[in-house]
C-alpha cells in the first residue's frame, strides 16, 4: 500500500553554517526519506530556515545589513551546502515566509480564543545603550560561586553553577559592555500546564522513542510551566496580533514552520494541505530532531497543535550529537568543522556512508573517528563494492563487447541469495537502524567478493574453453554489485547514480530480482575515487574558522542550543589568532577598472605582499608610499577580478568620513607584530 508520508528535519538556525553536527541529522533524515521514496511512498521532505530571534538581529546589526538581507544569504548558503551533501528536500523554506506569519499567528489566535494564554509583567535585564531586553547568554558576569570573571547568565563554564543573571556579579550587557538595568514590561504566557493529562499520556503513545518519554517524564514531577512566548520590540521576528510591540519568541514560530513549508510546498504542487496537516489528515508525519530540542517537539508542540485543535505528528525521532576523536566538537581543537570545509578536502559520500554505520534508532551520541572514519570508506566502498565493478567490467567489455550473459546459470542460487536479507535490510532503514543495514549490506559485499575469489575469473580468462564460465561469473559479480548499490542507493545516491548508469539501469528495489541478462551496459568510468590520509588530515588541521567562514559563523559552538543566543565575546584565544603586522607600503597604483581600490605593495618584514585595498577615495597612490601601516598577515589570499589580495590594511571608516589608514607611532619597523 503506497503511504502519504510527510518528513522533516530541524531548522537550523540562520546565523551560523552548516557544520557537520548538523549533518547528522540532516543525512539520518534524508536516508530516510530516500529509503521511503525508494519503496514507492509519496514522500515529501521539507524544512526551512529557522530565521527570527535576537542574535540574527544582532549578527545583522553588526554586520551593517538588514536581517531579511542575512537570512537570504544564509538560506543561499546552507541550501548551497545542503545539496552538496546529497539532501534532497522537496522543499526548504523559510520561517520568514507569509505561510508563517498566518499559521503562527491562527495557531496563537486559537490558542488564545481557547483560554490558554495569559498576560502578566514581569521583571528583566534591559540594556538601555542598545534599547533592547538582554536574553540571559547576551548578559556576562563574575560567576557569584567561583568568581570566574566574565561568564555567561545562566550559567559558569568553569565550575558549572546555574544561576540568573541577577546573581552575577558586575553584570555587563554582551551587546554594548553597558551595566543591564532592570525594568518590567508585559509578556504573553502559553499556559503548558493545561495540558498535564493529555501530555502525560501522549508521550507514551508510541510517538516517541522509550527513552524520550521517560526523560519527559521528569518535567512532569516539577510541574509544567507556563512558557513565555513574548518578546519586546526591537526583534526579528512575527508580530503577536492586537498586541503592539510584541513579537513571538523564535521558537514559538519555528515549529509551526513545519506547516508553513508544507503549505508553500503543496500550494506548489497543487496538493491539499488539509491532507497533511488538517484535523482528518491520515499523512504520516515524522519530525526528526536532535536530544536537545526533545523538550520544545515532546511538550510544546503537541500542546500548541492539540489546543488549536490541529492533528499530531506520528513520530517524532530524536538522536544523539556528534563528537570528533571522541571529543566534543571543538573550535581549539580544529574540530568544529563546517560543510564547507569537509567539501574542500573529501567526497560527501564517505561521511554520509560512516553516519549511517553509526546510527541506530536510539538516542545515542555518534562518534566520528577519523581513523575509523578512512578504513571505513575506503576499506567498505572502494575496497569490497566499488572494486566489484572495477574488476568485471574489465572482462566483461574485453571478451563479451560490454554483453551480460543470458543466464546465470549453477549460481542462480547464489544470486538469489544475496537477495535472502533484503526485506530485513528495509526494516532496518524503516526502524532508523542504519548502522545494522550497512552491516548487513557489508556482509553481502564479503559474499560477493569470496565468490570472485573462488571463481578466479582472471583464472579463466587464460582459458578459451572456460569462456562460458568467465562470461558467466562476471554477470554474476555485475548483478550482485547492482543488488549492493541498491541497497546502499538511500545512503549513496550518487554513487548509485553513476553505478546504475554504468549499468544501465533504473533504481529499483523490487526488480532485484530479476537481474541483468544478456544486457549492455557502460565502459567503466572512476566510480569513487578513495581518500587519502592527508586528505582526512587536513580536516582538522584547517584553520577551524577560516576567514571567509567566519563571516557566515557567528559562533563556533556545535549545538543548536549553545548557538541559540550566541555569545558576541570572542576569547584572546581567538583574538591572538589574528596576526597583526607592521608593514611599510613600498608602492601604491591605482587599478584600472576599480573606481574604488589601490593596489598596495607592502613590505612586511620577511617579504613582500600584494593587496588590494578600497582606499582610493581617500588617499593619492604617491603620498601613500614609504608611510608605515598596520596589515592583517594570515587572511586567507582572496582572489579578486584584478589578482590575489594576500592580507587586508586596516583603515577607520565612519559617517563623518575616511577611510584613515592606521599607522603606527615612530619607532616601529616593518614585520613587527600588533599585540
Ligand atoms: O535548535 C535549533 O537549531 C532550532 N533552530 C530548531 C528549530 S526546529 C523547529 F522547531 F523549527
Ligand atoms: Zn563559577
Amino acid at each position: 500500500m503506497k503511504r502519504r508520508i510527510l518528513i522533516t528535519s530541524a531548522l537550523p538556525y540562520a546565523n551560523g553554517s552548516i557544520h557537520l553536527g548538523h549533518l547528522v541529522e540532516y543525512t539520518q533524515t534524508d536516508i530516510w526519506a530516500r529509503y521511503q521514496r525508494l519503496r514507492g511512498h509519496d514522500c515529501v521532505y521539507v524544512c526551512a530556515d529557522d530565521a527570527h530571534g535576537t542574535p540574527i538581529m544582532l549578527r545583522a546589526q553588526s554586520e551593517g545589513i538588514t536581517p531579511e538581507e542575512l537570512i537570504t544569504r544564509m538560506h543561499g548558503d546552507h541550501l548551497r551546502d545542503f545539496t552538496s551533501f546529497g539532501i534532497r528536500f522537496d522543499l526548504y523554506h523559510s520561517t520568514h515566509s507569509p505561510e508563517n506569519f498566518e499559521i503562527s499567528q491562527s495557531i496563537y489566535r486559537a490558542l488564545r480564543v481557547a483560554d490558554y494564554i495569559n498576560v502578566r509583567e514581569i521583571e528583566q535585564a534591559y540594556d538601555p545603550v542598545a534599547g533592547i531586553f538582554l536574553p540571559d547568554r547576551f548578559i556576562r558576569g563574575t560567576c557569584p560561586r567561583c568568581g570566574a570573571a566574565d561568564q555567561y547568565g545562566d550559567s559558569c563554564e568553569v565550575c558549572g553553577a546555574t544561576y540568573s543573571p541577577t546573581d552575577l556579579i558586575n553584570p555587563v550587557s554582551a551587546v554594548s559592555g553597558a551595566v543591564p538595568e532592570r525594568r518590567n514590561s508585559e509578556h504573553y504566557f502559553f499556559q503548558l500546564g493545561d495540558f498535564s493529562d493529555f501530555l502525560r499520556r501522549w508521550i507514551h503513545s508510541g510517538t516517541l522513542q522509550e527513552e524520550v518519554a521517560h526523560k519527559l517524564d521528569e518535567w512532569f514531577s516539577i510541574g509544567l510551566a507556563d512558557w513565555d512566548i513574548s518578546r519586546d520590540a526591537p526583534y526579528f521576528g512575527i508580530p503577536i496580533p492586537d498586541a503592539p510591540g510584541k513579537f513571538f519568541y523564535v521558537w514559538l514560530d519555528a515549529l509551526p514552520g513545519y506547516m508553513a513549508a508544507t503549505k508553500h510546498w503543496c500550494a506548489a504542487h497543487d496538493r491539499n494541505f488539509a491532507d497533511y496537516w488538517g484535523p482528518e489528515s491520515t499523512t504520516e508525519i515524522y519530525h526528526f530532531i536532535g536530544k536537545d530540542i526533545i523538550y520544545f517537539h515532546g511538550l510544546f508542540w503537541p500542546a500548541m497543535l492539540k489546543g488549536s485543535g490541529h492533528r499530531l505528528p506520528t513520530g517524532i525521532f530524536a538522536h544523539g550529537h556528534l563528537t570528533v576523536n571522541g571529543a566534543k566538537m571543538s573550535k581549539s581543537r580544529g574540530t568544529s568543522i563546517t560543510a564547507e570545509q569537509y567539501l574542500q578536502h573529501l567526497n560527501p559520500e564517505f561521511l554520509r556512508y560512516y553516519i549511517a554505520t553509526k546510527l541506530n534508532s536510539h538516542v545515542e551520541d555518534i562518534d566520528l573517528n577519523l581513523e575509523d572514519f578512512l578504513l571505513k570508506g575506503n576499506g567498505d566502498l572502494v575496497g569490497k563494492v566499488v572494486n566489484l565493478a572495477s574488476r568485471a567490467a574489465g572482462f566483461i567489455h574485453r571478451s563479451f563487447a560490454g554483453r551480460l550473459a543470458a543466464s546465470l546459470g549453477n549460481d542462480q542460487a547464489f544470486y538469489d541469495g544475496l537477495l535472502q536479507t533484503q526485506e530485513a535490510i528495509g526494516e532496518a532503514y524503516a526502524g532508523r537502524e542504519y548502522g545494522k543495514a550497512m552491516r548487513d549490506i557489508m556482509v553481502l559485499a564479503d559474499q560477493v567478493n569470496a565468490y570472485v575469489d573462488q571463481n578466479a575469473p582472471w583464472v579463466l580468462a587464460k582459458d578459451s574453453a572456460q569462456r562460458e564460465a568467465l562470461h558467466r561469473v562476471v554477470t554474476v559479480t555485475l548483478n550482485g554489485f547492482r543488488v549492493l548499490i541498491t541497497l546502499l542507493s538511500p545512503v549513496l545516491p550518487e554513487l548509485s547514480r553513476k553505478s546504475l548508469e554504468f549499468l544501465q539501469c533504473e533504481l529499483d528495489w523490487g526488480g532485484l530480482t530479476k537481474p541483468l541478462l544478456d544486457h549492455q551496459i557502460q565502459p567503466y568510468t572512476h566510480l569513487l575515487q578513495r581518500m587519502e590520509k592527508t586528505q582526512v588530515d587536513a580536516l582538522i588541521q584547517t584553520p577551524a574558522e577560516s576567514p571567509a567562514t567566519a563571516q557566515a559563523t557567528s559562533t563556533a559552538t556545535p549545538t543548536a542550543a549553545e548557538n541559540k543566543e550566541e555569545n558576541p565575546f570572542i576569547s584572546i584565544d581567538d583574538f591572538s589568532r589574528v596576526d597583526l603586522r607592521i608593514a611599510r607600503i613600498i608602492a601604491a597604483d591605482s587599478v584600472e577598472g576599480a573606481d574604488k581600490l589601490l593596489h598596495l605593495t607592502l613590505d612586511i618584514g620577511e617579504g613582500t605582499r600584494s593587496v588590494f585595498a578600497g582606499i582610493k577615495s581617500a588617499y593619492d597612490p604617491a603620498s601613500l608610499v614609504g608611510k608605515l601601516t598596520v596589515m592583517v598577515a594570515n587572511l586567507a589570499p582572496r582572489k579578486m577580478r584584478f589578482g590575489l589580495s594576500e592580507g587586508m590594511v586596516l583603515a577607520a571608516s565612519g559617517p563623518e568620513g575616511g577611510p584613515f589608514l592606521l599607522s603606527p607611532d615612530s619607532g616601529a619597523r616593518p614585520g613587527m607584530r600588533v599585540k
